[in-house]
């Protein structure tokens, strides 16, 4: 257990790494200028004052497992976020979810116009490449190479944008348990994975990727489950995101699927195997086994 866990709680250590990911943030958009303000305004507009930081987090944990600091990992860190950012602008567009609220201000197109907000999340997605070949400062190529990979299919058509598409494809239709699992999987479990793995990947700890995945996977089955949850269990002003989003959109999950009780009883089930992986990957018990649980409770 390193000092950081024994002299803070919790909450604290959360704190503090919120904000050290919320500067690192703000830097990272400041030094790649742009005469084109509008873009740019949308971009930190969505990206900047929000959110968990939970994506983040888990790079800049995972990768102190290999020893590496707070400050090596952070490039990764901000990059996962411009991704997560990106997703989270298209997932609210009309010809998506349709959300008008994110992180508790107006979503991204209600400020800045549909074209705007679709130009500012291609911007923070390519962006996030971007931001992540600055880890060669700090590590060997050839790692960071691995690490651009790992994004590059966890967020993609492979990853984050298949699940996307199922999740909008299944709209208003009945999926079996299968097709609901593979769906979380991918659209809310690859990023998780992406993040852990690069921490790893960075820090020259390959060999604990596959743990590292496996933990995310239980880890985003039960985040979306809540979040699922919260959408109708929720408020609206603490979660920050419109309730009953997901059954205005006829949408598929494991509440409509298995009911509420059911639902809440799997998400604690997927969070037991996610601790139980952790302690595989022989994590010192302490901030991530705190996390894991924290985001079972979540209200937000
Ligand atoms: C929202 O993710 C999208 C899902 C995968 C459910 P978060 O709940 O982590 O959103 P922010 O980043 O904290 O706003
Ligand atoms: C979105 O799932 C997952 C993404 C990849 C963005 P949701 O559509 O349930 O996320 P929220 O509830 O809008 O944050
Ligand atoms: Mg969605
Ligand atoms: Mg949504
Ligand atoms: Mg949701």
């Amino acid at each position: 257990m390193n000092q950081m866990d024994v002299r803070k709680p919790f909450s604290e250590q959360l704190k503090i790494y919120q904000a050290a990911v919320e500067n690192a943030l703000d830097q990272s958009l400041k030094e790649f200028p742009c005469r084109q303000q509008e873009v740019l305004e949308a971009m930190r507009y969505s990206l900047l004052g929000g959110g968990k930081r939970i994506r983040a987090i888990l790079v800049l944990e995972f990768a102190k497992l290999g020893g590496v600091t707070m400050e090596q990992a952070m490039p990764a860190a901000c990059a996962l976020e411009m991704i997560q950012a990106y997703s989270l602008i298209h997932d609210d567009l009309p010809c998506m979810d349709d959300d008008d609220l994110r992180r508790g201000k107006a979503s991204c197109h209600i400020k800045f116009g549909e074209a705007t907000a679709l130009l500012a999340g291609d911007g923070l997605l390519t962006c996030a490449f971007e931001t992540l070949c600055r880890a060669a400062n700090s590590f060997p190529a050839q790692r960071v190479l691995t690490a651009i990979q790992k994004l590059s299919q966890h967020a993609g058509y492979r990853g984050m944008i298949g699940g996307q598409m199922i999740d909008l494809k299944s709209e208003g239709k009945k999926i079996d348990e299968k097709t609901l699992e593979e769906m979380y999987t991918l659209k809310t479990a690859a990023l998780l994975k992406a993040a852990c793995a690069s921490g790893c990947l960075l820090s020259g700890r390959a060999d604990l990727v596959p743990a590292a995945e496996e933990y995310a996977q239980y880890l985003g089955l039960a985040f979306q489950i809540v979040d699922d949850i919260l959408d109708i269990t929720g408020d609206q002003a603490l979660l920050g995101k419109p309730i009953g989003s997901d059954s205005q959109n006829d949408k598929n999950t494991y509440v409509t699927l298995l009911g509420l009780e059911k639902a809440k009883e799997l998400a604690k089930e997927c969070t037991q195997k996610a601790q139980n992986q952790l302690i595989g990957l022989g994590a010192a018990p302490g901030f991530l086994e705190n996390l894991t649980d924290v985001l079972l409770n979540r209200l937000q």
